[in-house]
């Protein structure tokens, strides 16, 4: 159900395939997106990021390859979903998952 938790515990041999080229500890140590640890443990890479490209996104709502599965998240109780970059490691995101709305929650210097 969209907005809900997917509940995939995390494992490091379900994303073997990324880790060959990206860094597992950076993306584990909250060098990057500094949310990503606390996701990564319920949800997988492909529930925020599309790895083969997002046809007509824009650098704004798609960059990192940002492109939401809609079969596990859905709007917030704004009605907005959508993902906004806002600079070096910074962004935001508007959206409900795991029975959390985001309206939007915004990450980044001074989060
Ligand atoms: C909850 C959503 C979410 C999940 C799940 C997620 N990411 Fe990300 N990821 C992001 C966001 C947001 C950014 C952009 C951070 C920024 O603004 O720099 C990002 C950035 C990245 C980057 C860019 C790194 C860089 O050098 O800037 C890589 C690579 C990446 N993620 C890989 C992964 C992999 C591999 C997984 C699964 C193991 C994963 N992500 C899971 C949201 C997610
Ligand atoms: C063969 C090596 C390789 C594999 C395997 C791989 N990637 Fe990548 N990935 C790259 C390269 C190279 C880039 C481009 C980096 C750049 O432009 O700085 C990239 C870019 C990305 C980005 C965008 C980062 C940004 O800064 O915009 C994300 C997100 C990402 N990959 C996620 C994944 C996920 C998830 C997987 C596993 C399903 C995966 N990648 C598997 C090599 C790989």
């Amino acid at each position: 159900m969209p907005g809900n938790t997917p509940g995939i515990p995390y494992s490091a041999s379900n994303y073997a395939l990324c880790f060959k080229c990206h860094s597992e500890r950076s993306l584990r140590n909250y060098v990057i997106f500094e949310k990503h640890k606390t996701h990564i443990d319920i949800v997988s890479c492909a529930r925020c990021h599309d790895p083969h490209g997002v046809p007509n996104g824009t650098t704004l709502a798609n960059a990192f390859l940002i492109n939401f599965d809609l079969n596990i998240v859905a709007s917030g109780s704004n009605g907005r979903l959508e993902f906004r970059h806002a600079g070096f490691r910074q962004g935001s995101c508007s959206l409900c998952c795991h029975g959390e709305n985001h309206n939007p929650k915004t990450y980044g210097p001074g989060n």
